[in-house]
């Protein structure tokens, strides 16, 4: 009989817990019992695992002690307090907020870039999930870090309102639908409208002129590519997209990549799915090829005119998908599979 392990969803009526719980059913994770969590508002609605419908339970009042895996996303003040309780109850967290991410004790895991870091879970119990932007910078990257090096990545960001939760998601439809309609348009959720519109600003400000978004990215990449050498330089925005993000890359690598080597690194590299053709279409999209679907994918591939070992690359891939859930749970495969 194959083995199970009883699972918890923390922000299980959310926008990454709802794809959470749909991977567990659709990746064939050999889940035994599954508890889906939230706040004291959901308790009693329900919310799918595939076949199954699930009552949602406090978060609370629940007793980790029957689960053996946590997957949480409820924002950082609730891992912040439930996270260390669960590991103390023998649930192995693997968190998708940025609570953790930074400590030194805390693994913090793409399983195409380091899955070696899975191990060092034991130390607190606890695993940390990257931030979506970082996540599919670095699978589309860590083919071309191995083969010649990376010394500098400046990127820019287009990502998408579920990034932010499903508020955003519905206050981007409200929007739309009011200026079409040539309502006024009400900004709640951002500080302004972000139907037709651009926002370069990503979670808080921070000293250096930065948004947390961005140091993010810089502090992710070192960390999961085991290099604090490369230098990483991001501007981050939101645009009107419901789902998946897109990222223009522009590198400079130690050695000359020419585009065709790229190309070649990135066809067939775990992961990824190469889309570059040289017409009208033939690079992805959020809408046509990311959204509702689990691959990094990369067009656009190019050398850069401006510099002799530059390279630039057009990166999408759905947020809640490779960028949250699905990252989330190939890191709890490869827990069980190796350490369960
Ligand atoms: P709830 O629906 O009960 O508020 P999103 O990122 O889409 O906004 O979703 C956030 C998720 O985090 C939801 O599942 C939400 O549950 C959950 N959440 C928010 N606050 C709490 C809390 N205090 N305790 C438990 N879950 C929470």
């Amino acid at each position: 009989m194959t083995k199970t392990f009883d699972v918890a969803v923390v922000g299980a009526t959310g926008a990454v817990g709802e794809v959470m719980l749909a991977l567990l059913a659709e990746r064939r994770f050999p889940v035994g019992t599954v508890y889906a969590l939230a706040s004291q508002r959901s308790v009693g609605t329900t919310v799918r695992c595939g076949d199954r419908t699930l009552t949602v339970q406090d978060l609370a009042t629940f007793d980790f002690r029957k689960t053996q895996i946590g997957l949480f996303s409820a924002g950082g003040d609730i891992s912040a307090i439930y996270a260390p309780k669960a590991a103390a109850a023998g649930c192995i967290v693997i968190d998708n907020t940025a609570h953790f991410r930074y400590d030194d004790d805390i693994p913090l895991v793409v399983p195409e870039v380091n899955p070696g870091d899975i191990g060092r879970y034991q130390a607190r119990g606890i695993i940390a999930n990257p931030n979506c932007s970082t996540i599919q910078m670095v699978v589309a990257l860590k083919p071309i870090y191995d083969a010649v090096g990376i010394e500098r990545i400046n990127v820019c960001t287009y990502q998408s309102v579920s990034g932010t939760g499903k508020e955003a998601i519905e206050e981007l439809a409200l929007q739309s639908r009011a200026v079409l309609a040539g309502d006024p348009v009400v900004a709640k959720v951002y500080p302004k409208p972000i139907a037709f519109n651009v926002l370069p600003h990503i979670d808080v400000f921070l000293e250096n002129g930065y948004t947390k978004e961005e140091m993010k990215m810089v502090w992710e990449t070192n960390k999961i590519m085991g290099d604090p050498s490369i230098r990483v330089n991001p501007t981050t925005a939101r645009v009107p997209v419901m789902y998946g993000h897109s990222e223009a890359l522009h590198i400079e690598t130690r050695e000359k990549l020419t585009a065709v080597a790229a190309r070649a690194l990135l066809t067939g590299a775990p992961g990824v799915v190469v889309l570059d053709e040289r017409k009208p279409g033939g690079y992805p999209t959020a809408v046509t090829e990311s959204a509702g679907h689990d691959a990094v994918f990369v067009g656009r591939i190019r050398e850069d005119v401006s510099h002799p070992r530059g390279l630039d690359l057009w990166v999408v891939s759905d947020n809640l998908r490779k960028g949250a859930a699905l990252n989330s749970i190939q890191i709890a495969e490869h827990l069980v599979a190796t350490f369960l």
